[in-house]
């Protein structure tokens, strides 16, 4: 087979530069490891920001985000059960929408199934070849058979697990890691949300997190630890942690009810660079991972995906590589700072360690967020996510 971009993977970001280069006319095939049942039953964040909002809007898919996504124009964080609201709108005009990414990834497959794109799941065994030349080979195998695409460029958007940056010879890649001695532990439950806006919680006995997906459905995290097991947190066990962790008012309000997804995720920062190698384009979670206090993944996989999308569309319409030549500069300079920002908000709002030294930079970091015009504007511009 013969394609211009093959894209390994199909999450958000490999999803979301099919769609846009299909609108552009840039013929691509997707390969996926897993069935599309599977990519479906992930439950991740669900922050978007105005960018990547108007990005989906670009890519056609946003109809159903723009009618049942939540508009936030703030969010609310607890520290040792006093909540102080942060106004977005009022700090940067701007506001974010509350819509599941799983809700996002099924727009997406929809919009590639009615465009007639191709995507190939359940493909095996996915190798990429040649890549440092200018007609690089992938192959794979679907149902034992062996099949090879012909390309002009591979985009590997397989996440942080995925086969393309392992693919790249270790001297030519420089890696940046930080894991948190901690985890978060998530429910989904069919109950109303605590609050009309998210409530990020600092408390000694760890973070929690009241967010959302509906008017019906919430989403709830708390700090947990490395060594947590789901089967020792059934659902009873998970209220009567978070709800200590709130303020009274929240507390008075929570609604719990059984979960209908339970699960405890790691936190990591992580960057590879460069983004590019010869014709191997890294983007999303197979190129940097940020945790997940301020929702910046997806966000940021939809940032590369832009840069790499413009870039491809320059390269066959106007015949100029520059934006290729660029792609890793720019794509990398937001990253840094997205990672800047997830790193600062985990360290400030969890249980880092028992010095109270710690516990003390902590309060006045927050005190100085609530009382400084220009530290809160700083936030919510962060959060509401910077220009591309
Ligand atoms: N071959 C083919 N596909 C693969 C391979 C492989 N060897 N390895 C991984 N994949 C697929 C995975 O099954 C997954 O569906 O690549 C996809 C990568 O999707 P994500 O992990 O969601 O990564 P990305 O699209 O970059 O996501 C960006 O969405 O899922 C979140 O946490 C993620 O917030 C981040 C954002
Ligand atoms: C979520 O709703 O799952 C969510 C929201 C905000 C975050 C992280 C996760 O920062």
């Amino acid at each position: 087979m013969r394609t211009q971009v093959a894209i390994i993977g199909a999450g958000p970001a490999g999803l979301l530069l099919g769609q846009l280069l299909h609108k552009s006319g840039i013929d691509n095939v997707i390969l996926e490891r897993q069935t599309a049942d599977y990519v479906l039953g992930r439950v991740r964040a669900g922050v978007i920001e105005q960018v990547t909002r108007d990005l989906l809007d670009q890519a056609g898919v946003g109809a159903r985000m723009h009618k049942d996504g939540l508009v936030h124009d703030g969010v609310q964080i607890c520290v040792d059960g006093k909540r102080h609201h942060l106004s977005f709108k009022e700090l940067t005009g701007k506001s974010v929408l509350v819509y599941g990414q799983t809700e996002i990834t099924r727009d997406l497959m929809e919009g590639r199934a009615a465009a007639g794109a191709k995507t190939i799941y359940s493909a095996h065994d996915v190798a990429l070849h040649d890549f440092s030349r200018s007609a690089p080979r992938v192959t794979y195998s679907v149902d034992g058979k062996s099949e090879e695409i012909v390309c002009d460029f591979i985009a590997g958007c397989d996440g942080f697990h995925g086969v393309s940056r392992p693919s790249v010879p270790a001297g030519a890649i420089k890696t940046y890691e930080r894991m948190y001695p901690f985890g978060w532990l998530g429910i989904l439950s069919d109950t109303p949300p605590v609050s009309e806006e998210l409530i990020y919680v600092r408390h000694p006995r760890g973070f929690a997190l009241c967010s959302m997906r509906s008017h019906t459905r919430s989403r709830y995290y708390i700090q947990c630890s490395l060594d947590d097991h789901i089967d020792a947190w059934p659902d009873q066990r998970f209220w009567d942690e978070i709800r200590p962790r709130l303020d009274e008012q929240a507390q008075a309000d929570l609604i719990t009810g059984p979960s209908i997804e339970k699960s405890i995720a790691p936190l990591r920062s992580f960057v590879a660079e460069p983004l590019r190698f010869g014709q191997l384009f890294l983007a999303g979670d197979a190129a940097h991972i940020v945790p997940p206090t301020g929702a910046k993944g997806l966000n940021l996989a939809a940032s590369d995906v832009q840069y790499l999308w413009r870039a491809l569309v320059e390269h066959y319409a106007d015949k100029s590589d520059a934006g290729l030549a660029h792609y890793s500069d720019r794509a990398l300079a937001r990253v840094w700072k997205a990672e800047r920002f997830s790193w600062w908000m985990t360290t400030t709002l969890h249980r880092m360690s028992d010095n109270p030294f710690d516990h003390q930079l902590q309060l006045a970091e927050l005190d100085y967020l609530f009382r400084s015009k220009a530290a809160a504007t700083a936030f919510a511009e962060n959060y509401v996510g910077l220009p591309y």
